[in-house]
C-alpha cells in the first residue's frame, strides 16, 4: 500500500517497523473528533474561497458518510495507514475520489491531532464533572440522614474526638468540590483551538482560524502556531487533576475498607458492590474499594509518563508526542469507572449507627472535654491537660474509662469538677457542643449541608 506521504521515498518499511510506528490501534478512539475537526476545517476552506463550494460539499458529504459508518462501528482501519488521520483521509478518497485529497489543504496532522485531543478531552472532562456532581449528591443525601450519627474521629488512626458521621462524609464532599473546580479550570485551557497552526509555522493559505474555532465551539485560538502544536499542558493538567481526584477516592476507599472490617464494623457494603472468596465461604470482600485504591497508581503513572515524555522535547512536534494518548485514554476510563462505582457503593452501603456510637463510649476520646471543662472554669489549659492526662493514666491502671470515675475520684484530681461533668463526658454532647465554624456540631453540619447544596445545584 502506498503511503500518503510516500512521494520522496524509494523503499518502504517492513511491516513490523510500520507496526511499531503506528498509533491506529489506540488513536481510533478519536475517530469522531477527527471527523468533527475535518468538517470545521473544510467549512472554513469553503467560506474563505480556498476550496470551491462544490469540492467542499463533496468532502462534507463524504465525511458525513464516514461519520455514520463510524457510529455503527462499520469502519475498519489499517496499520499500514499509521494513524486515524491517514486512515480517514484514505477512506474519504476511496469514497469521493481524488477531491478527498483537498481536505488537507492548509492543515497538517500536527494541528489536526492536537485539535482532536482538545475535542476529546473537552467531552470527557464535562462527563467527569457531571459524575463528580452526582457523587457529591449521593454524599449529601447520606450525610443528611446521618447528622446525629456519632462515631470516633481519628488522628494517627488513634481515637481522637467524637464526631458526626455526616461531618466525616462532608469532608469528602469538599474535596470533590475542589476536584470539580480544578476540572473546570482545566476546561478553560482545553477549550482553545490549535486548528490552522499547520505543521508549526502557520500557512500561506488565507485561512480563518477564528471561523473554524467558532464552528467547533472553542472559546479562542492559540496565539502562537508553534505553541499550538507543541502544547500538551492541557493533558498534563487533566492527568494531575485526575491524580488528585484518585488520591481522594483512594483515601476514601481505604476508610471504606477499614470500616467494613470486623475490627471496625462501622458499615456493611451492599452485596452488589462486594465479592466472595473462592475458598473461604464466610468472606465478603470490599474489592471495588480496593481496586479504586489500586487504580490510583496507574493514573499517577500516566501523569509521570507524560511529564517524562515531554521534558526534553525541542519545539515543535516530535513523534514522541504520539505517546500522549494511551495514558490519557486510560485515565479517562479509570476516572469515569471509579466515580460511577463509588457513587453506587456509597449509596447502597449500610451504616451501623449503634456500632459507631458504641465505639465512642469505649475509649478516651472525651478526654479533651474534661480538659476544656477545667479551662472553662479558669484553670490554664496546659494545667488542665496535665490533670486529665493523669486521670487517663489512673483509668488505664484501673481498667475503666473517664465516665466510669466517681465524682469523688474526679474531685481528688481537681475540686473544679461538679456533677454536670457526666453530661459533658457524653460523646453525643461532645459532638453537639463543637459548634465553631466548620466544626462537627450538629447545627454546624446542618448549615454546611445547606451551603453544599448550592454547589451541586449550580452546575
Ligand atoms: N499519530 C500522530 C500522533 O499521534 C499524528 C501526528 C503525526 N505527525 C507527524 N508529523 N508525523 O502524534
Amino acid at each position: 500500500m502506498k503511503k500518503l506521504w510516500g512521494g520522496r521515498f524509494t523503499k518502504s518499511a517492513e511491516e513490523w517497523v510500520d507496526e511499531f510506528g503506528a498509533s491506529i490501534s489506540f488513536d481510533q478512539e478519536l475517530v469522531l473528533e477527527d471527523i468533527e475537526g475535518s468538517m470545521a476545517h473544510v467549512a472554513m476552506l469553503s467560506k474563505t474561497g480556498i476550496l470551491s463550494v462544490e469540492d467542499a460539499e463533496k468532502i462534507k458529504a463524504g465525511l458525513l458518510t464516514l461519520k455514520k459508518q463510524a457510529e455503527n462501528d462499520g469502519l475498519t482501519f489499517s496499520v499500514k495507514l499509521e494513524d486515524i488521520h491517514l486512515n480517514l483521509e484514505s477512506k474519504l478518497t476511496d469514497l469521493i475520489g481524488p477531491v478527498g485529497g483537498k481536505l488537507h489543504t492548509g492543515r497538517s496532522r500536527n494541528d489536526q491531532v492536537a485539535t482532536d485531543m482538545h475535542l476529546y478531552l473537552r467531552r470527557q472532562v464535562k462527563l467527569i464533572i457531571q459524575l463528580l456532581n452526582e457523587l457529591q449528591i449521593v454524599l449529601l443525601e447520606k450525610a443528611e440522614s446521618h447528622i446525629e450519627t456519632v462515631m470516633p474521629g481519628y488522628t494517627h488512626l488513634q481515637r481522637a474526638q467524637p464526631i458526626s458521621f455526616a461531618h466525616h462524609l462532608m469532608a469528602y464532599f469538599w474535596m470533590f468540590e475542589r476536584d470539580k473546580q480544578r476540572y473546570q479550570e482545566n476546561l478553560a485551557r482545553i477549550n482553545v483551538s490549535p486548528l490552522g497552526a499547520g505543521a508549526l509555522a502557520g500557512t500561506t493559505f488565507p485561512i480563518d482560524r477564528a471561523y473554524s474555532a467558532d464552528l467547533l465551539a472553542f472559546d479562542s485560538i492559540y496565539e502562537n502556531s508553534m505553541d499550538a502544536v507543541s502544547d500538551r499542558d492541557f493533558i498534563l493538567e487533566f492527568l494531575s487533576t485526575s491524580s488528585i481526584l484518585m488520591m481522594h477516592l483512594s483515601r476514601f476507599s481505604e476508610e471504606i475498607i477499614l470500616w467494613s472490617s470486623q475490627e471496625f464494623k462501622f458499615i456493611e457494603l451492599d452485596d452488589s458492590f462486594s465479592t466472595g472468596s473462592s475458598i473461604m465461604p464466610q468472606k465478603k470482600n470490599p474489592d471495588m474499594a480496593e481496586l479504586i485504591r489500586g487504580k490510583t497508581g496507574r493514573v499517577y503513572g500516566n501523569l509521570m509518563g507524560l511529564l517524562t515524555v515531554l521534558k526534553g522535547l525541542p519545539l515543535s512536534y516530535n513523534k514522541d508526542m504520539q505517546e500522549d494518548k494511551e495514558g490519557m485514554f486510560d485515565t479517562v476510563k479509570t476516572v469515569v469507572g471509579s466515580l460511577r462505582i463509588f457513587a453506587g457503593m456509597i449509596q447502597t452501603m449500610k451504616v451501623n449507627e449503634q456500632g459507631m456510637e458504641k465505639a465512642t463510649k469505649n475509649d478516651f476520646s472525651n478526654a479533651t472535654e474534661l480538659a476544656d471543662y477545667l479551662s472553662d472554669k479558669g484553670m490554664p489549659f496546659r494545667e488542665a491537660h496535665e490533670v486529665v492526662g493523669k486521670l487517663v493514666l489512673y483509668c488505664v491502671n484501673k481498667n475503666c474509662y473517664l465516665q466510669d470515675l466517681s465524682i469523688k475520684e474526679l474531685k481528688e484530681a481537681s475540686s473544679l469538677f461538679e456533677d454536670d461533668i457526666y453530661h459533658v463526658l457524653n460523646p453525643r454532647t461532645a459532638v453537639e457542643r463543637r459548634n465553631s465554624a466548620g466544626g462537627t456540631g450538629f447545627k454546624q453540619i446542618e448549615n454546611a449541608i445547606e451551603k453544599a447544596k448550592l454547589c451541586v445545584l449550580e452546575k
